[in-house]
């Protein structure tokens, strides 16, 4: 099954469909040894690549009462991976990525992405949303306005892979209530920074 939205959303990939395999381990080279900043669909293509199990990214999967969790697998000039963590109801603020690209792959658990459209008097309205299970890819582009969401009844933890290039500096974030826009600086919660 492939998902093609009407937004700015290229696709929502199975990762089954995948015709070679990468490892964690080589994708975390490949992002520490790029020359470039990579494209939206050279990183999709990465991700739609990866065998990844529980044990692999074992290291990074933290997770903190507080809000979700960030932590950091690898940072390169050009990108950098997490694996955020997220228990029940944690969610990030409805943003943008402040000029970088963003990917995304389901690990565990189900993740609600909404996205959003900015109204013609600067806040923002929602017009799609998505429910992602284990595996799907997706990705988005430069302008793409979203909020991603655990919003599963049963306590069920969601884990998720990102990668963002180029690394992300300052977000924007939004309001369906208000047209003002906020700057939002993201930290790590392993990497010593905390969150
Ligand atoms: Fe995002």
């Amino acid at each position: 099954m492939q998902v093609r939205d009407t937004t700015r959303v290229l696709q929502a990939v199975p990762q089954s469909t995948r015709l070679s395999e990468l490892s964690l381990s080589e994708l975390t080279e490949t992002i520490e040894g790029l020359s470039a900043v990579p494209t939206l669909q050279q990183v999709m293509d990465w991700f739609s690549s990866l065998a990844i199990r529980q044990r692999d990214y074992e290291a990074y999967r933290y997770f903190s009462d507080n809000k979700y969790a960030r932590n950091l697998v690898v940072r390169g000039d050009f990108a950098e991976m997490l694996l955020l963590c997220w228990k029940q109801g944690q969610r990030t603020p409805i943003h943008d990525h402040g000029g970088s690209i963003g990917v995304v792959l389901v690990c565990e658990g189900m993740m609600t992405e909404t996205m959003f459209d900015r109204a013609p008097e600067g806040h923002v309205r929602p017009h799609n949303t998505y429910r992602r299970g284990p595996g799907v890819v997706t990705g988005a582009d430069v302008p793409d306005i979203h909020q991603l969401l655990n919003l599963e009844q049963d306590g069920r933890d969601l884990v998720t892979l990102h990668c963002y290039a180029p690394p992300l500096s300052v977000l924007n974030t939004y309001s369906q209530h208000s047209s003002r826009v906020r700057h939002w600086r993201e930290l790590y919660f392993s990497g010593g920074a905390g969150i």
